[in-house]
């Protein structure tokens, strides 16, 4: 099978982005976006389409297994992971990947999301008192856990930017385990970075549930979360 790849480039975020095209050939039938990105720039001489000589993407990769959130970009106009993204199945004549627009690029496909850690940073995400594991609260917590940090709902989020006061899911879920995990009395700090944050900016459209590669159920946590940052304070 023959792709063709159409790839954002960018040496850094005040240069100019271009695009250049690379042809990928393989017999793998689930080759990935991550599969094509790493055969091109295994090759000798990396050339474009036109058969000119390129510097190597730049792109960024941890575990090729979907678990450490790495490789999110743009596939085809929808925030990804490139290791979750098989080339086949996206019937594309041109494949154009991206780097997530929401985050200074740092060259090619590399984007700085060190705002999300800023963010959890502000919001005070971290334990500050004993968290004594509970069987009702189990779900909620295992599901919050398995935010990779990798931005995709924040690329389709429209109340989402590097400079607002939403933070977005990427600083809800982790926010969700804390507000379910610590005892009310020590949550309340949480509770007022919950409602700034996170739930006065959110239009609860729930676009984001439809991006995020780890098929997170958004829905759940933002109703958890509402209901212990939120609404039961009135009570
Ligand atoms: S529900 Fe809508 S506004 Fe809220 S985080 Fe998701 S995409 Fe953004
Ligand atoms: S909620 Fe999903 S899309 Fe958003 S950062 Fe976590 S894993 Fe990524
Ligand atoms: S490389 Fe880890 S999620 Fe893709």
């Amino acid at each position: 099978m023959q792709y063709v790849l159409k790839i954002r480039r960018r040496t850094s975020s005040a240069a100019k982005p271009y695009w250049q095209r690379f042809v990928y050939e393989t017999d793998l039938a689930g080759a990935t976006v991550a599969t094509a990105l790493s055969a091109l720039n295994d090759r000798n001489l990396l050339t474009d389409i036109d058969g000119s000589s390129c510097t190597r993407i730049a792109w960024d990769c941890g575990c090729l297994q979907k678990k450490c959130g790495a490789c999110a970009m743009v596939i085809c106009g929808s925030p990804a992971l490139a290791c979750n993204v098989r080339l086949a199945e996206l019937k594309a004549k041109e494949i154009t990947v991206e780097p997530l627009r929401k985050f200074p690029v740092v060259a090619d496909l590399i984007v700085d999301r060190s705002i999300l850690r800023e963010n959890l940073q502000t919001i005070r995400a971290w334990l500050t008192a004993d968290a004594p594991a509970s069987e009702q609260k189990n779900d909620v917590l295992y599901e919050a856990s398995r935010c990779l940090q990798c931005g995709c709902c924040l690329e389709i989020c429209p109340n989402f930017s590097t400079e607002g006061k939403f933070f977005g899911m990427a600083a809800m879920a982790p926010t969700t385990r804390l507000l379910t995990a610590l005892p009310k009395a020590e949550a309340k700090m949480l509770r007022e970075q919950y409602r700034r944050h996170v739930y006065a900016g959110c239009g609860k459209s729930l676009a984001c549930r439809n991006v995020c590669p780890a098929g997170i159920d958004i829905e759940k946590l933002l109703v958890n979360s509402n209901a212990l940052a939120i609404w039961k304070k009135y009570r």
